[in-house]
């Protein structure tokens, strides 16, 4: 097992690396005895979740699309008890992520029966004015998507986007950091539909796909 951006699976062996009695330390030790995470994916999803609960002004439910095991969502509402419930929606839920809510609802009793998990497309799931939209890694345009979900109602949303398809954009040809700028543009559309808008990164030793939207609507 390498750093904290190793795509290797957490395994019960590997608990050593998460001694303490932090939320992260506990959430790790629970997901190795599942065997089945890949350790950069506990520390994206810890570090975007840190990085929500630190821009968010107020809590209520949290909607993660494209949420894979729905642990940003899950982790948010651990480390913010200002988020009271939440709704992980991916289109196609990966096998174990019954076992992942598991471990983590053992580990931290106070998860129960606060987290649904809805297999559906993005597009098909009823989104709020009040709620907090997360997403981590929506490929490409998925994340344009979701940003688009939040807009239609004028909810809260972060993203951590992946994947941007620059190569399309002849306008971006020859640019020093086509995703930059897509990101950028990103948040230019957010402002000029009335959002407060952070560009944040969580750590570049966990993934080098970092960068962080997180965007409110004005008061
Ligand atoms: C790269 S994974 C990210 C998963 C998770 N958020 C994470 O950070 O590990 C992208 C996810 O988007 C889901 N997905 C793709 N298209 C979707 C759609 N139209 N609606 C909902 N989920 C979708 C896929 O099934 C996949 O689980």
């Amino acid at each position: 097992m390498h750093g904290v951006g190793s795509r290797n699976k957490l395994m019960p062996s590997h608990a050593r690396y998460y001694p303490g009695d932090g939320v992260l330390d506990v959430a790790g030790r629970a997901i190795c005895e599942v065997h089945c995470l890949p350790r950069k994916e506990l520390h994206e999803a810890f570090e975007t979740a840190t990085r929500i609960s630190a821009f968010a002004r107020r809590g209520g439910r949290v909607v993660d699309l494209c949420c894979g095991y729905g642990l940003v969502a899950q982790l948010l509402l651990i480390i913010d008890p200002r988020f009271t419930h939440a709704v992980a929606v991916d289109r196609r839920l990966p096998k174990n992520h019954v076992a992942v809510h598991q471990a983590l609802l053992a580990a931290f009793p106070r998860l129960s029966d606060r987290m649904t998990f809805v297999t559906s497309d993005l597009h098909a799931v009823s989104v709020d004015h009040d709620d907090t939209l997360v997403s981590a890694h929506a490929c490409g345009p998925l994340t344009d998507a979701v940003c688009s979900r939040a807009t239609e109602v004028n909810a809260a949303v972060s993203v951590l986007p992946c994947c941007h398809q620059w190569r399309r954009r002849d306008d971006l040809r020859g640019h020093p950091d086509p995703a930059s700028a897509m990101d950028h543009e990103r948040a230019e559309l957010l402002r000029s539909r009335g959002y407060h808008v952070v560009i944040d990164a969580i750590g570049a030793n966990v993934t080098q796909k970092n960068r962080l939207l997180h965007a409110r609507p004005q008061a």
